[in-house]
């Protein structure tokens, strides 16, 4: 009797994002030209185990599926696997779950699994690496907050999202002349609200990664109005603190991480109040998350997902893909799932709003009305003069 043929798994976990499917096309063509059966486990790791969830895949039940939003195979950050909890608490998987996993990739003859996801999922990864399992890792994430790779897959499409909003936010507003907070995804990492902010003309930014106060917040606001431009864009990262260091969260249950969200209500209440105006707040959430990829997230996660194959095709396990442009590389999971990546306060990006005049909160914005510290980040800002 002929060999069963060898097989690679892929899987896709925790939150979904544009460009999963991409992935999952990329690996099943490149799988198949190199002679190995396919299969995609559903619903993340919860695929692995009883009761075993898959799907053989081919170039037939993968056609046309680069454009779209979302995972064929489903995911979830929920469920057995969970190895994080906080921000850097890491939880051990029961060896009874890994114990299961190996018995399926006995079972259905895996020589690579293709664990596709955020930090959270690649810790999840490394622990199934660390029991024998034959794991390659891609990230993905809308937050780009991984420190190995200069960018993830489905963060350009996020910010395309976030950006259309301020474009729609910025003609309503001039028409209404009214501050608009929109509040956007990234957990504890700004890139979203950076990008966005940049690219859709926002005049405040408010990030994790740099502390700010409501009364710069004001004298930005003020200062536009006296400049004759009465209304305001303010985006605000969902993971930023509040001038008193407190997170604006849901809590958690102990075995997930915690559920961000509602700074934006709390900014256009303060800011409202303090300036008598009208203030508007968008909750972007996971329109964040939905819809079809952005042609660089396409490119991305399809070169992810051919070179994911190429590592398990050369035996070079336990490593995650990375983008270190212009090269796609590897590095060991273990060693990606280490730094989480935050915007730099003295990165381009951030001087480069400061130049064009984007509030960041933490400076007062010329002659403020307002009593305001004087923040050393301040002194660097390029001003205009009053
Ligand atoms: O990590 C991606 C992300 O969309 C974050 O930006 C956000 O905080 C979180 O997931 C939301 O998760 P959930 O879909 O579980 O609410």
């Amino acid at each position: 009797m002929a060999e069963p043929k060898p097989c690679i798994g892929i899987l896709t976990s925790g939150g979904d994002c544009p460009g999963l499917n991409a992935v999952i096309r990329a690996v099943v063509k490149t799988s198949v030209r190199l002679n190995y059966d396919c299969v995609g486990f559903l619903r993340g790791y919860e695929g692995l185990i009883e009761p075993v969830s898959y799907l053989p895949l081919n170039r037939r039940n993968t056609a046309g599926i680069l454009t779209q939003g979302g995972t064929i195979l489903g995911s979830t950050n929920k469920g057995r696997f969970s190895a994080t909890v906080g921000e850097d608490q890491r939880i051990s998987i029961d060896p009874a779950i890994l114990d299961q996993v190996a018995t399926t990739v006995r079972q259905l003859n895996l020589c690579g699994l293709i664990c596709v996801g955020g930090d959270g999922s690649l810790a999840i990864a490394q622990q199934l690496f660390e029991y024998g399992i034959p794991v390659v890792g891609v990230p993905k994430t809308i937050d780009n907050d991984l420190g190995a790779t200069a960018f993830t897959f489905g963060f350009d499409s996020a910010v395309a999202t976030a950006t259309d909003a301020l474009d729609r936010l910025h003609t309503t507003a001039a028409s209404h002349e009214r501050v608009m907070v929109l509040e956007v995804m990234g957990r504890h990492a700004g890139w979203i609200a950076l990008h966005a902010g940049i690219a859709g003309g926002a005049d405040v930014i408010l990030l994790p990664e740099i502390g700010w106060t409501y009364e710069n917040v004001c004298s930005k606001v003020l200062r536009r109005d006296a400049a004759g431009k009465n209304f305001t864009l303010i985006v605000v990262a969902e993971g930023a603190s509040l001038p008193d260091g407190g997170l604006v969260a849901d809590g958690s249950n102990g075995h997930q991480q915690v559920q961000l969200g509602g700074i934006g209500e709390m900014v256009a209440a303060e800011v409202g109040r303090r300036l008598h105006r009208e203030v508007r707040t968008v909750v972007l959430g996971h329109l964040q998350r939905g819809g079809n990829p952005t042609t660089f997230d396409r490119v991305l996660a399809t070169q992810f997902g051919a070179h994911a194959v190429g590592l398990i095709h050369q035996g070079r396990l336990g490593q995650m893909v990375c983008y270190r442009p212009p090269d796609i590389e590897s590095v060991p999971i273990a060693e990606a799932i280490g730094g989480l990546s935050r915007v730099d306060p003295n990165g381009s990006a951030v001087k480069a709003a400061r130049a064009l005049g984007i509030s960041l909160g933490d400076c007062p914005d010329l002659v403020s009305p307002f009593a305001v510290p004087s923040a050393s980040t301040c002194e660097d800002a390029p001003r205009p003069t009053p």
